[in-house]
């Protein structure tokens, strides 16, 4: 008899069974792949970063090094050699997660599992006695009528990051976070890449003008938008790729990629069966990620929420405290969030137009790298720090960054905001001269209406 299993060993379900195992449980991790580590380590996160990294040196050789009078000349990339360094990456990183289950006592077991009833897990012929059952089996893309996926001229993300050779043009479907950076890395090495979006602007959700500044900024970089088009039919004729939008706009490539979104994962479980609440195909559940049915909970991207690797793994790490020891949260308020494009866009909190609807009063503070010094010497001058807080309380609402390392500045924010810390207390910090960092100061002192430096 099992005190709990998990299925699906992503960064949800891995570190919900790490946890539990750490907290004295008797825990499995079934998980139908080979590998474990789920979308995250195997085709999400940490591939597409690989790449993102790799493209972005070639870029850097090429485009960026002479401002520093550094002459190079002959720079070529070897495509094989970047894929490969990919899987290697992803290859370490989850025979990584089972060096820790084994070290944590987690049993894995491979096969897709299913629920028989609270209680009793099937995996093949074998059944699973437990007294909990945690699903956090994920998500898959999703798609609307009209897109047609062969999965080689068009096809997903997955496909995306493997393409065997650069496209000569490459149509993203969807401006979103998987767009924008899969679409970075095929333009950086030579792509021609047009975004077609539905919406009249990129990246839905985050702060518009941070998302307005970030397509100039991608603009530059040579990425077309082709905003307020609603695609209707994607296909391949051949080895062409055709993209039609209901407005009448017709593109074809030899690569599309299709990034309108994901949708949980939740086929073949049983939970419908077993009568277990499900909205829009996300599994319901109570702030301690407790289901309609006792004894089964879920996390990570099949509930609602940001479908974002460490919101899965913070659930993990909750609901396995709240089965070990009655108490487990996650501050939903706090979950950043990055777009690893070149410069990264990064924030947490609530945007300005998210206030503006629900009527917060706020004042706002913004600082340009193009004003920091270290941003200068490093020649990483692009973009901007935006900090909004109460307007009578003076607590951090939400901050939001565009810029070279903004993925790493936002952790202090987040710091921040966990702490209920208001705009002083961040200016009054000190920042060490000369960082990147002091910008995010400065924005702090800017909603105060003093910053030194501008
Ligand atoms: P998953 O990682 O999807 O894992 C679910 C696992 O369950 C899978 O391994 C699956 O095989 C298994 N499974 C499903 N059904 C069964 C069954 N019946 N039996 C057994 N096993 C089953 N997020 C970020 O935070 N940062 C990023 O930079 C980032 N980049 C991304 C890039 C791409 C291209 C994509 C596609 C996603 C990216 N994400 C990123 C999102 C991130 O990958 C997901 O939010 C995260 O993986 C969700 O974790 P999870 O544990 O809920 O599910
Ligand atoms: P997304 O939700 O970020 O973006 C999808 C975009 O497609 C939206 O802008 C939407 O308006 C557009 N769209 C929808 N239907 C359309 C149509 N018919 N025609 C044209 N445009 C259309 O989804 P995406 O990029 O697929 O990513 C999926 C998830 O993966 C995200 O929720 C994200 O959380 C996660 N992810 C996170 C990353 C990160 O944290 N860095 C990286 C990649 C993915």
């Amino acid at each position: 008899m099992y005190d709990l299993v998990v299925i699906g060993a992503g960064p949800g379900g891995y570190v919900a069974a790490i946890r539990a195992a750490q907290l004295g449980l008797k825990v499995a991790c079934v998980e139908k792949e080979p590998a474990l580590g789920g979308t995250c380590l195997r085709i999400g996160c940490i591939p597409s970063k690989a790449l993102l990294q790799s493209s972005h040196l070639y870029h850097q050789a090429r485009h960026d090094l002479s401002r520093h009078g550094i002459k190079v000349s002959g720079v070529e990339f070897d495509l094989g050699t970047m894929l490969r360094r990919k899987d290697t990456v992803v290859k370490t990183l989850t025979k990584g997660v089972e060096g820790l289950f084994s070290k944590n006592k987690v049993e894995r077991i491979t096969g897709t599992a299913s629920i028989a009833s609270p209680g009793r897990v099937k995996v093949g012929e074998r059944e699973l006695e437990t007294r909990n059952i945690l699903v956090a089996t994920g998500s898959v893309p999703s798609f609307f009528p009209g897109m047609e996926l062969d999965y080689e001229v068009v096809g997903t993300s997955t496909e995306a990051l493997s393409y065997a050779k650069v496209p000569e043009h490459l149509i993203v479907i969807g401006a979103g976070v998987i767009g924008l950076e899969l679409g970075s890395v095929w333009g950086r090495l030579g792509a021609r890449v047009s975004v077609v979006e539905f919406l009249d602007r990129i990246l839905p959700g985050t702060d518009l003008e941070i998302a307005k500044a970030a397509q100039k900024i991608l603009e530059k970089q040579g990425m077309e938008f082709h905003l307020g088009q609603k695609v209707t039919s994607a296909r391949a004729e051949g080895a062409r790729g055709v993209v039609e939008t209901e407005s009448g706009l017709r593109l074809e490539g030899d690569r599309v990629l299709v990034a309108v979104g994901r949708k949980p994962f939740i086929e073949g479980l049983g939970l419908e069966e077993l009568g277990v609440k499900i909205d829009r195909g996300r599994i319901l559940v109570n702030e301690h990620f407790a289901t309609s049915l006792p004894g089964i909970y879920a996390i990570g991207d099949c509930i609602p929420g940001p479908m974002l690797a460490h919101k899965a793994e913070d659930e993990g790490v909750a609901v396995s405290e709240f089965l070990a020891t009655g108490y487990g949260h996650v501050n939903y308020d706090t979950i950043p969030g990055i777009v690893y494009t070149h410069p990264e866009i990064a924030s947490v909190g609530q945007s300005e137009e998210q206030l503006k609807e629900k009527g917060i009063p706020y004042r706002k503070g913004s600082f340009p790298f193009l004003a920091n010094g270290r941003a200068r010497a490093q020649n990483e001058t692009d973009g901007m720090v935006k900090i909004l807080a109460h307007a009578e309380t003076d607590r951090v609402l939400g901050v939001h960054i565009l810029g070279a390392n903004a993925g790493d500045l936002i952790a202090e924010c987040v710091v921040a905001m966990e702490f209920s810390a208001s705009s002083e207390d961040i200016a009054r910090i000190c920042h060490a001269h000369p960082t990147i960092s002091e910008a995010v100061k400065e924005a702090a002192l800017a909603v105060d209406g003093r910053p030194i430096h501008i």
